[in-house]
């Protein structure tokens, strides 16, 4: 594989990294001057798109114009443009695979959360719960990930009905699904999902350690974009996970 990834960022080294352990051809880009030349792409199988949200757009259409079809797209924060992107995608009869999340680990999160929340929302003497933990530095909370892994509380569990948010003063409103953001030192993200009963705890939990485990995520999307033809447009990261784990699993992340 020839991997062209736009970003120096953490995230697109990442990316680069896992490659080069696979001694696959990578190049790292960052941000051009203007806009990446056509001619940066001769050759390229995949581009990975790991920059800045207004860059996407840009980015994707400078390695349509060079000549690629395979896009690998990380970037966060360019929803304004999906449909924009998706339309330009077709047109080139060109394949993306697209994630906020590159995670295998995470993808699988969500299935048992959802699965997890629907058999427990039966018992209601099981109480869920939700906790996060990232490093001090991080501006949003709760993340993405746990508002991701929230909505799939509610959409399983016939209790929770929203999120609990903000300070108040009494008791809980068993509608409300408790989530708990804890930023302090320097971890990358936990997330943690409970339920828990009179007589016992049952938890869900991701550790991330480093960025390798969405570098990994995003290569096995590479491969799986060039292992045969895909339907041009974009494609979410369950049909990756899906393939890799052999089977289709239900409640994939939407
Ligand atoms: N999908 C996933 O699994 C996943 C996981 C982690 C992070 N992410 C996302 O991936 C993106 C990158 O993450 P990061 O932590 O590496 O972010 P970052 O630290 O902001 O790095 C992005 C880099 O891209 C450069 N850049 C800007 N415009 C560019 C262009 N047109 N072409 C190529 N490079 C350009 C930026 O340069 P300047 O500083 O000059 O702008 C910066 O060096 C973010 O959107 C992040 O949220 C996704």
């Amino acid at each position: 594989m020839r991997g062209i990834v736009l970003g120096d960022g953490p995230m697109g080294l990442a990316v680069a990294s896992a490659l080069r352990e696979r001694d696959e051809e990578v190049v790292v880009l960052g941000r051009p001057a203007t806009t990446h030349p056509p001619g940066t792409f001769a050759g390229a199988d995949v581009v990975f798109e790991f920059s800045r949200g207004t860059a996407v757009l840009p980015n994707v259409a400078a390695g349509l114009a060079g000549g690629c079809r395979s896009f690998v797209m990380g970037t966060t924060a360019w929803g304004v443009n999906q449909a924009e992107i998706g339309a330009l995608l077709t047109q080139h009869g060109a394949s993306a695979v697209v994630a906020a999340n590159f995670s295998p680990g995470v993808n699988m999160l969500g299935r048992l959360v959802t699965s997890a929340s629907r058999m427990f929302g039966a018992l209601p003497a099981y109480d869920p719960y939700l906790v996060e933990w990232h490093r001090r530095g991080k501006a949003d909370r709760p993340s993405g990930t746990a508002l991701e892994l929230g909505r799939r509380i509610l959409d399983g569990h016939p209790a929770k009905r929203r999120l609990a948010d903000g300070p108040r003063d009494g008791p809980p409103d068993p509608d409300e699904l408790e989530v708990a953001s804890v930023r302090a030192g320097a971890s990358p993200g936990m997330h943690l999902v409970g339920f828990d009963a009179p007589g016992e705890t049952v938890e869900l939990r991701l550790t991330a350690r480093d960025r390798s485990a969405y570098a990994m995520g995003a290569v096995a999307a590479a491969d799986w974009l060039l292992r045969s033809p895909r339907r041009p447009g974009l494609h979410p990261f369950d049909c990756v996970v899906d393939d890799l784990i052999g089977i289709e699993i239900p409640g994939g992340a939407r």
